[in-house]
């Protein structure tokens, strides 16, 4: 999605403003451009990588005030002409900009009458037009943003430079984040702390409403009236050795071979082996208020909803609270009926999501109280949400997640035994839930072994047009997300069904050229499981099984087996193969396995 890089003081801005647009590239984005000011506003835009951007820029492009955007198209075509910063046509201002000005055909309808030429087909555009018209008049550049923002509707994080103060640059966040850098006499602003992570730890997050003008000295915060707002500095736990590829081929493969040690950090002073409880000290929940909540939904999009659903799952056995989840996507839509016994749990590895965030939002205008499970810290779902647990899983760079995923089941494991044990769960299971959770960065470690197994298998399986993928229950959410994987980054068709619907429908599709993974786990399902694997095989298809011991080779071509945990805690473990096998399914068919196409990392649009 699209990114921005801010910065103002006594460098050179451009090398900074690019470097920090290839730490943005992660995120997915077709096109990039930058502006500085020296005496004069000086832009240079191009579709394609950071890297034609960094191609394109003179040697003495030279100034200390700048602005820079990764764009992901929304309106109109990748383009250079497209591509951000956006000025007016006198050239002072210049705009970047993330997220949708839903007014901007009648914004630009208007202003054209007024005599402005637009140049692309943007919605940003307006932006210049709107805030060039009021700076010439107020001659404050933060006036001239606050005035033009309330003519607009619709989501956005920008930041704006006029060429007549060379010494600011003004952001503004509606929906689409902004995060302050502060640095030793240089400011820096950005829609990613993994823009500013190299530069500085010190960072201020905007809320929605808020503005800020940043300078070489300081900044200060204000809202759309001009009221000042009081910021406490955060500190960024990561640096930027986190954001490098730490000698794998792809950051995916890297982000999977970290699971054992970003588990470990999940798990780290939160189990408690004298009461067999878990500590969440976040969670702002007395033992009184979590014994009244009578059910639990869960919300979150994409890999975040299916590990939402083993989320559930672990609520339901663990806690026997009634729970399930749901793509938050469609929850904010239906108007949903908010509860006042219900606990929400919002999911994010970002905690951007703009469809998630919008549920959590209507969560709380509605009275309802909201968790967060959350990776990123400071992020905007964490800040809405009443509590939550943080997943420190470190930052996630990869566009498809894998340990966000197995850190968010191992929360929900905590969260599920919280729970318990406040209800009925017995120490002795909660015993066993403890040494279980303990167990598994070594036994994630045995899967990681092997790898090569996987990849061979991931080379036989890759050249098929598409993959069933199916589980039981608790085997369920895991095939969603092994098929998730494997269509997002190898672009191989992949439909996940309940192993107990195959007959329903799709066993039609079943034969020689659809192959199945199974997820067949060593649970009180398994002779189902292995029924279903003959009724497979007796219609010619070929059969992946993932398990807890070996295959009968009547009932499965291949087998990766996995090593047993608790049954509760079994798909935390089940999922790492599916990552793997997605992971070398597309090295074979030669994708760009971080960047898979039309994808962005965190989806901060509606
Ligand atoms: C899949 C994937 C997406 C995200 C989804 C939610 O690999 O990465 O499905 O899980 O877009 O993102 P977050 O967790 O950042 O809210």
């Amino acid at each position: 999605m699209c990114g921005i890089v801010a910065y103002v003081g006594s460098k050179d801005a451009a090398p900074i403003l690019l470097e920090g647009l290839q730490r943005l590239e992660y995120r997915g984005y077709d096109s990039a451009g930058l502006a500085i000011v020296n005496k004069t506003l000086r832009t240079r835009k191009v579709k394609g990588r950071v890297a034609d951007l960094a191609a394109a820029v003179p040697a003495r492009f030279k100034g200390g005030v700048g602005i820079g955007h990764t764009r992901w198209a929304t309106h109109g075509v990748p383009s250079d002409v497209n591509a951000h910063p956006h000025v007016d046509g006198a050239e002072r201002v210049a705009v970047v900009h993330n997220g949708i000005i839903e007014n901007a055909d009648e914004l630009r309808a208007k202003l054209t009458v007024d005599g402005a030429t637009f140049t692309s087909e943007t919605d940003s555009e307006v932006l210049a037009h709107l805030i060039a018209r009021t700076v010439k008049d107020t001659d404050s550049l933060e006036e001239a943003v606050r005035t033009a923002l309330k003519r607009v509707v619709g989501t956005y994080g920008i930041a704006v430079l006029d060429a007549e103060r060379p010494g600011e640059v003004v952001v503004a966040r509606n929906g689409s984040p902004i995060v302050l850098g502060i640095g030793e006499k240089e400011m820096f602003a950005a829609s990613d702390v993994a823009a500013l992570v190299r530069y500085t730890r010190q960072v201020v997050h905007l809320e929605d409403g808020e503005l800020a003008t940043i300078k070489a000295d300081g900044f200060h915060t204000f809202t759309m009236d001009a009221t000042e707002t009081a910021k406490e500095p955060l500190t960024v736990d990561w640096d930027a050795g986190h954001y490098d590829t730490g000698g794998y081929e792809h950051y995916l493969l890297k982000e999977i071979s970290e699971q054992p040690e970003t588990v470990a950090r999940t798990l780290r002073g939160r189990v408690d082996d004298r009461f067999h409880i878990a500590h969440l000290g976040g969670l702002n929940l007395t033992p009184h208020e979590t014994r009244a909540f009578r059910r639990v939904k869960i919300i979150g999009c994409g890999s975040a909803y299916y590990s939402g659903q083993i989320g559930a799952q672990l609520v339901e056995e663990l806690a026997r609270i009634p729970a399930d989840a749901e793509p938050a996507s469609e929850f904010r839509y239906r108007n949903p009926v908010v509860e006042h016994d219900t606990l929400y749990v919002a999911i994010s590895q970002s905690g951007e999501t703009y469809d998630t965030l919008a549920a959590v939002q209507e969560l709380k205008r509605k009275g309802g109280r909201v968790l967060g499970i959350v990776n990123t810290v400071g992020s905007a779902i964490a800040r809405e949400c009443d509590g939550g647990i943080y997943l420190h899983a470190g930052p996630e760079v990869s566009v498809a997640s894998t340990k966000a995923f197995t850190s968010t089941a191992v929360a929900f494991a905590l969260l599920a035994l919280h729970f318990g044990r406040v209800h009925d769960l017995s120490p002795a299971d909660g015993r066993r839930i403890c040494e279980g959770l303990r167990r598994l960065p070594a036994q994630i470690e045995e899967i990681l072994a092997k790898d090569d197994e996987i990849a061979g298998l991931a080379r036989k399986y890759a050249d098929h047009a598409g993959m069933m993928f199916i589980g039981r229950v608790r085997g369920y959410p895991v095939a969603r997300e092994g098929a998730q994987k494997l269509k997002e980054i190898s672009y191989v068709h992949a439909e996940a069904y309940p192993a107990s619907e195959l007959k329903h429908g799709p066993l039609a599709l079943i034969g020689p050229d659809m192959p199945t993974v199974a997820i067949v786990p060593d649970d009180e399902l398994l002779d189902k499981n292995l029924t279903t694997l003959g009724e497979i095989r007796a219609r010619g298809g070929r059969v992946l099984m993932v398990g807890h011991r070996a295959a009968d080779p009547r009932l499965a071509d291949d087998c990766v087996v996995v090593p047993k945990n608790e049954t509760e805690l079994d798909p935390i473990l089940l999922t790492i193969p599916l990552q793997l096998l997605a992971y070398h399914a597309a090295v074979a068919l030669d994708r760009d396995v971080d960047k898979p196409r039309n994808l962005a990392k965190s989806v901060t649009v509606e």
